[in-house]
């Protein structure tokens, strides 16, 4: 006889929405906000069996519909927050698309989110295609004191001690809201270690990847776990599903 107590809901097929209305619930369904620092949400992909890379990169994981979600978020936030080792191993951009910079400019915001990254040691390659553009307003957070010889629209800012703590207290204080985290795992895993991270909006990719000890989307100790987090909500794309949690024991920097 099945136990009474445990209940299952199907993940049907129903009525087809667009990405901006998987995003609108997403970012409807805050979790607690958390004083001195902005809304963080995690935005990583995976493949079924963990797997956060192919060769060493996210993009083989990547579909339509995950590209679609995270520039769609990228679009609906106000700044994003990515570790140095992604941006020299990714080399990406964020630049949007002519519309979604429109829908930011109607919206108040800037046209591109700004790219925030933490760097204690200036591991960061100065010389990301990233860095020189004139598009994108760049911080990188440090505590390294030398120099660091990028663009124009690229603002050091010298802590005493890059926690990720001090680096969200100083968005919040520059008047960011809402972050959007897209890694990587180092990164991620500091944010939840440190209480930090409020929401996950995770894409499962329907691949399997194989190999021995993976990269998964958390690289590094989390003190206390394993962490229970809470399913808020869960769509399906194409064969991807982009399950969205809340974090619990969560803390103010
Ligand atoms: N599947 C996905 O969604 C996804 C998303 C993003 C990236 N990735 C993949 O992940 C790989 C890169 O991962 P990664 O973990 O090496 O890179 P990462 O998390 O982007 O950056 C790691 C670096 O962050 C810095 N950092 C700053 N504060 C930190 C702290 N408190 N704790 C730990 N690190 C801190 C460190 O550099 P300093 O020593 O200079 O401080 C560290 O080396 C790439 O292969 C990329 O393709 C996958």
């Amino acid at each position: 006889m099945s136990d009474p107590d445990v209940a299952f809901a199907a993940l049907t097929p129903g009525a087809s929405i667009g990405a901006g209305a998987v995003l609108d619930a997403v970012l409807a369904d805050a979790a607690p906000a958390v004083p001195g620092r902005p809304r963080t949400i995690g935005m990583m992909v995976a493949g079924v069996d963990g797997h956060a890379t192919v060769d060493g990169r996210s993009g083989g994981l990547g579909s339509p519909e995950d590209r679609a979600v995270f520039r769609g978020m990228r679009e609906r936030v106000d700044a994003l927050l990515v570790g140095p080792g992604t941006l020299n191993a990714e080399r990406y951009s964020t630049v949007l698309d002519p519309h979604q910079r429109e829908a930011r400019v109607a919206a108040g915001r800037s046209a591109e989110p700004p790219l925030a990254t933490i760097t204690r040691g200036l591991t960061l390659d100065p010389d990301l295609p990233l860095l020189h553009q004139s598009v994108v307003d760049a911080l990188v957070y440090t505590e390294a004191d030398r120099p660091f010889d990028v663009g124009d629209r690229v603002e050091v800012v010298w802590l005493p001690a890059a926690t990720p703590a001090a680096a969200l207290a100083d968005l919040h204080r520059r008047g960011v809201g809402t972050l959007a985290c897209e890694g990587g795992p180092s990164l991620l895993a500091a944010l939840v270690a440190d209480g930090l991270l409020d929401e996950l909006l995770l894409t499962v990719s329907p691949l399997l990847v194989g190999g021995v000890d993976p990269l998964t989307i958390l690289a590094g100790d989390i003190a206390d776990g394993p962490r229970a987090v809470g399913l808020r909500g869960t769509w399906r794309g194409g064969g991807s599903l982009f399950l969205h949690y809340h974090l619990t024991d969560r803390r103010s920097p």
